[in-house]
């Protein structure tokens, strides 16, 4: 039989939270952030999820495609408006990842890495991933949708995907109940989600801990180009400081890592 999400098991799964409400279930849609940024814009109130069987036009980061298959993955948008500067955006994608990684780890005991900037690891290879997206009004935040995509009981093909990559249910060697995964991450999210405004440090901090690759040797691409270096941790605004083997420190905004072979 399939494993359909339906929405009366959704309602019933996120009951007493604050976040997931009102829901807007589809069975196939483009975008779940498309379609959150077009609720958001028309007024949407924070904690509303957008969630999908199956994606057709899913996105990442730097337009890259992000493959949803129906009745096997998560692929979930929360509209938020917190009382945030644009500049602090980056948080939004600390939060998710930290409650990313505790959600998972709470429901299938694996142990959760994240890869700068917005990678879900398990074992190394790629698990899910987030894509946030702001509306503003000046430079403060009038909305954010915080997207998460995640291979629960499917593994991508390595031919469709640009990085090493695996499902939840390929590493812990049995399926997992996406509902139960989808609760466990909206109350982890909720948990933490006045540490955006009240203890962004303790947040940065969190975040950090979990990152992979720092203090090893790198490779990171980016709009202008390639450099060699390590990283050497990430500022408080989420840029990852990187040591270029030429010992310059270059602060990098956005941007693909990965690890260097070195002679
Ligand atoms: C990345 O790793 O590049 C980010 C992937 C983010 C994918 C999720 S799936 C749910 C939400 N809707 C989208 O279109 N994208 C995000």
């Amino acid at each position: 039989m399939l494993d359909t999400l339906h929405a009366t098991t959704l309602l019933h799964a996120l009951s007493g939270l604050r976040l997931g409400h009102p829901i807007y279930l589809y069975m196939q849609v483009g975008s779940t952030n498309a379609e959150a940024k077009r609720l958001a814009a028309g007024g949407a109130p924070e904690g509303l999820l957008v969630i999908a069987e199956e994606q057709t036009a899913g996105q990442g980061r730097a337009g890259r495609h992000w493959h949803t298959p129906p009745h096997t993955a998560l692929a979930l948008s929360l509209v938020l408006r917190p009382t945030l500067a644009a500049a602090h955006g980056m948080r939004l994608v600390m939060l998710a990842g930290l409650a990313a990684c505790e959600a998972i780890e709470q429901v299938t005991q694996l142990p959760v890495q994240l890869k700068w900037p917005n990678d879900v690891l398990v074992n190394g290879k790629k698990v899910g991933g987030i894509l946030v997206e702001s509306g503003l009004t000046g430079t403060t935040l009038d909305y954010a949708v915080v997207g998460l995509g995640l291979n629960v009981n499917f593994s991508p093909d390595p031919a469709l995907v640009a990085f090493p990559a695996t499902g939840l249910a390929a590493e812990a060697g049995h399926p997992i109940d996406r509902v139960r995964l989808l609760r466990a991450l909206l109350a982890r999210f909720e948990v933490h989600y006045p540490m955006l405004t009240t203890q962004p440090e303790q947040l940065h901090a969190a975040w950090a801990a979990r990152l992979t690759l720092l203090h090893t040797p790198i490779v990171v691409h980016t709009a202008t180009g390639a450099t060699a270096g390590e990283a050497e941790g990430v500022d408080p605004a989420g840029q990852l400081l990187v040591r270029s083997t030429d010992g310059a420190l270059l602060r990098v905004a956005a941007g693909d890592v990965r690890l260097r072979a070195v002679e």
